[in-house]
C-alpha cells in the first residue's frame, strides 16, 4: 500500500507512479484522516510506501498525524520517498525516527511555496518532473527488489533549516489570516473542494478560511480565476500544480 499526502499534485503522481510500477495500492492520507481512522496495522512482510511533500525541511502536519495511527511489524518494508522544490533537509532522517524505514529517497520537483519564492520557469518545472520521472523508476527497481537504500540531499544547513527553521515555520507560519480572495473570486468552490484538510468552506459565493490550513496551497494554485491570495507578495507570483501528460513527461526523459 502507498499513502500519500499532497497540495499541487507533485506528490500524488510520484505515489501513483510507483504505484503503477509496483502494482500497490495508492491512498490519500488526507482521505484517511477526514474519516477518523483508528489505528492502521501494517503487517510483516508487506510493502508499505509513505509519499509527501517536504515543508520547512520537515514533515507536513498531516504526514505527522498520520504516523500516529501506525502500527508497523518490524518484518514490513517501509519506505518513503519526499517531495521537494530543492532540497530536503533532515526530513528523511526525522521520519526514521517514528518509521524504521528500509528506503528513503527526495524526488526534486517543481517548487509550489509562493508565499517566499516564485514558481520555476516552465523550463526548470518540465526539467525536473522529466529527471523526477527517471529517479523514480529506479526508485521503483529498489522498491520491487527489496533494496535497502537511502538517497536524498539534505542540502546547506541542514540542522538549522529542520530543526529551528521548521519550528517556527510550524509556529508563526500555519495561519489562515492572510488568505483572502479578490472580487475576480466567481465562488466556484474550487478551493472548498480541493482542500486536503477540509478547511475552507464558500458562503455566499466567498470563501472562508478556518484554522487547520497545513499550508499545502492547493487553494491559490489551483483557482481558475487566479483570485486567491495570501499575504502581500503572491500577487505577481506564477501558480503551479502538477498538470503534465506522459507524452511531455517522456518527450525527452532525463533530458
Ligand atoms: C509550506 C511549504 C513549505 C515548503 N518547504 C520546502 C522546503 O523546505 N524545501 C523544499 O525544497 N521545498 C519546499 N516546498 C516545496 C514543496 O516541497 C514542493 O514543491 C513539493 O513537491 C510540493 O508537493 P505537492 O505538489 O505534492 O504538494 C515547500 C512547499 C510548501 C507549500
Amino acid at each position: 500500500m502507498i499513502y500519500y499526502f499532497s497540495g499541487t499534485g507533485n506528490s500524488k503522481w510520484a505515489a501513483e507512479k510507483i504505484g503503477e510500477k509496483t502494482g500497490d495500492r495508492v491512498v490519500n492520507i488526507s482521505d484517511i484522516l477526514k474519516s477518523g481512522s483508528g489505528k492502521i496495522h501494517i503487517g510483516a512482510s508487506v510493502l508499505f510506501g509513505i509519499v509527501f511533500p517536504v515543508y520547512a525541511w520537515n514533515l507536513p502536519k498531516p504526514v505527522a498525524e498520520f504516523l500516529k495511527l501506525l502500527e508497523v511489524n518490524r518484518g514490513a518494508y517501509c519506505y518513503a520517498v519526499c517531495t521537494c522544490g530543492d532540497e530536503a533537509g533532515y526530513t528523511i532522517d526525522i521520519l526514521k525516527k517514528r518509521l524504521k524505514l528500509k528506503s528513503g529517497y527526495s524526488i526534486k520537483m517543481p517548487n509550489n511555496y509562493i508565499p517566499a519564492f516564485d514558481v520555476d520557469s516552465e523550463e526548470t518545472a518540465l526539467q525536473k518532473v522529466r529527471a523526477a520521472s527517471v529517479k523514480l523508476d529506479s526508485v521503483c527497481d529498489d522498491i520491487i527488489g527489496r533494496k535497502e537504500c537511502f538517497d536524498y540531499d539534505r542540502g546547506r544547513f541542514a540542522l538549522i533549516k529542520s530543526y529551528v527553521a521548521a519550528h517556527f515555520f510550524n509556529k508563526y507560519a500555519l495561519s489562515s489570516k492572510p488568505f483572502y480572495s479578490e472580487p475576480a473570486c466567481n465562488g466556484c468552490g474550487l478551493c472548498e473542494k480541493n482542500c486536503p484538510t477540509g478547511n475552507i468552506t464558500v458562503v455566499d459565493g466567498m470563501p472562508f478560511w478556518d484554522e487547520k490550513c497545513v499550508q499545502c496551497l492547493s487553494c491559490i494554485h489551483r483557482c481558475p480565476k487566479r483570485a486567491i491570495q495570501y499575504g502581500k507578495f503572491t500577487k505577481n507570483r506564477g501558480r503551479y500544480y502538477f498538470n503534465y501528460t506522459e507524452e511531455e513527461i517522456n518527450g525527452q526523459k532525463g533530458s
